[in-house]
Parts: C-alpha cells; structure tokens; sequence
C-alpha cells in the first residue's frame, strides 16, 4: 500500500546476513523481523519528501535515554583506571577461553557505608569488547521492577541483533518511557533527593534485619550494597536436621515407606 505503507518488523538495525555467529543460538539469528524493518530503513516515508513510503508501524523503538546514555558515557570521567577496577580483574582470563562475561550492574547505585562503586564502563579499554555485556535495570536502584526497563549494552553486533529480535516483543508503553525519562532528566533530583534517600533507607533497613539476625545469633556476611543479605542459617538448619534424624531414628522406618 503507497502513500504510508504499514510493515510490522523488529529490531533497531537494518537486516544483516543471517548466518551468524557460532556462539549464538539460531532462534537469534533468525533475521525475520528485521526483514520487515529492513524494507522499511530502504524506502522510509517522510510526509513531504516520501509520502509513498513504507510507515514502520511494526516496532516500538525505545531511543529516548540514548542521548543521555551516550552523552554520559562519553565524558572524560569515564577514562580513567580506578584502584576499584581491579575488582574486574578477573575478566582479563575470560579472553583466553573466549568467554562472554556479563557484568550485571543492577545494584549500582544501592551501595552504602561509603563504598564508591565502580562500573566496569569506566574501564578505559575493556578486556574483550566483543564478548562483554553490561546490564542495568530500574528494579533495584529505583525500586520499580514492575516497568520492566533496563539497560543492556554491548559492542557485539551479533549479540545486539539477537536481542533485538527478542526485544521487540518486549517494548515498553509510550507513557512509561515517558516517565522514566523524566526521571533520568532530573539530575538535581537524581543526585540530591532520590539517590541519597534510597542509600540512607537502604543502610537504615540493613541494619534492622541485621541487627534482628544477630539478636538470634544468625551471623550475617558484611555486605556494602543490594537489597539482600547474606545470612549463615547452618546453626539453625543443623539443629533442625539433627532433631528431624532423632525423631526418624526413633520411629520404625516402615512408618515412611506407605
Ligand atoms: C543480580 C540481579 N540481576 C537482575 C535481576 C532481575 O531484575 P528484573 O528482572 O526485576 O529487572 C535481579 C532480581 O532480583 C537480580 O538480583
């Protein structure tokens, strides 16, 4: 249909070839989607200069965070080599065996007790750019894992394509986005109301639960950050389990066998 014709099709790239790399499952790679928006990226409409061309009508493209993303990610703060890097020194070895190695930053900015986290994008030169992937979400630091929206990053082409193909199923509401850029926008709101709040609540919450484990004598590891912590409940299991044995012990074991 000229004048505005309507294609359903994913991904925020034009189609590529389709073979793919070993390495990835071939339910992402299989290109459909993007044979839609490929027709699409070659003849886009445009009121006046294209009116016959094709409206992509099929995809939700979510770029409203890119400028900020890109913009942020690219100031100079971000090249230089923190002594908090070598947390990731590991990842040196990964290039060796051509592991993917997805670094899961979702509880960034849930840190407290003075602790600066350092994000592996401030690495100046990352190990392996092609198999690293950086994630993000608003679930943890903002509490809102019911808007579903996160961040993922790679320089992988492959992989990014494969996502795409998943993604665009998953493509957030107009109004959503909408918020949540706002959000984003709002640096003096960001770094001087929402930021410090949720970092001293966080503290303040830590501290009841561990100080409420301790009062039962659960030891609890020392943790800097997330929403969780890391209790030891053997004392209690194994008393448990050993008052569990007494009491089988005690019982004919044909008592279990019906
Ligand atoms: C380390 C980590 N990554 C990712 C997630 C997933 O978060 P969501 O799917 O809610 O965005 C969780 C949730 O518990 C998590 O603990």
């Amino acid at each position: 249909m000229r004048g505005g014709r309507r294609m359903s099709g994913g991904g925020s790239s034009p189609a590529g070839a389709t073979g793919g790399s070993p390495a990835l499952s071939a339910r992402g790679a299989l290109g459909l989607l993007d044979a839609g928006f490929a027709l699409y990226v070659a003849d886009p409409f445009d009121p006046e200069r294209n009116p016959q061309g094709i409206l992509n009508l099929g995809t939700s493209e979510k770029r409203l965070c890119f400028d900020l993303l890109e913009e942020r990610l690219t100031r100079p703060d971000m090249n230089y080599l923190d002594p908090g890097l070598s947390q990731y020194s590991d990842a040196q070895g990964t290039g060796r065996y051509e592991l993917h190695v997805i670094i899961d930053e979702i509880y960034m900015l849930s840190v407290y007790d003075n602790t600066t986290f350092t994000s592996v994008l401030r690495l100046d030169c990352l190990p392996d750019p092609e198999r690293t992937i950086f994630m993000w979400g608003f679930s943890k630091d903002f509490g809102m894992s019911g808007v579903r929206v996160g961040v993922l990053y790679t320089r992988n082409r492959e992989i990014q394509k494969a996502v795409n193909q998943l993604a665009v199923f998953h493509s957030r509401p107009g109004p959503v986005q909408h918020i949540l850029s706002q959000f984003l926008r709002d640096r003096d709101w960001l770094d001087n109301v929402i930021f410090p709040a949720n970092k001293k609540r966080l503290k303040d919450t830590q501290n009841i639960l561990v100080g409420g484990l301790a009062d039962v004598g659960i030891p609890v590891l020392k943790s800097s950050g997330g929403l969780y912590v890391w209790a030891d409940f053997r004392k209690i299991c194994i008393q448990r389990l050993e008052q569990m044995l007494r009491i089988y012990a005690a019982e004919p074991a044909t008592d279990y066998i019906s």
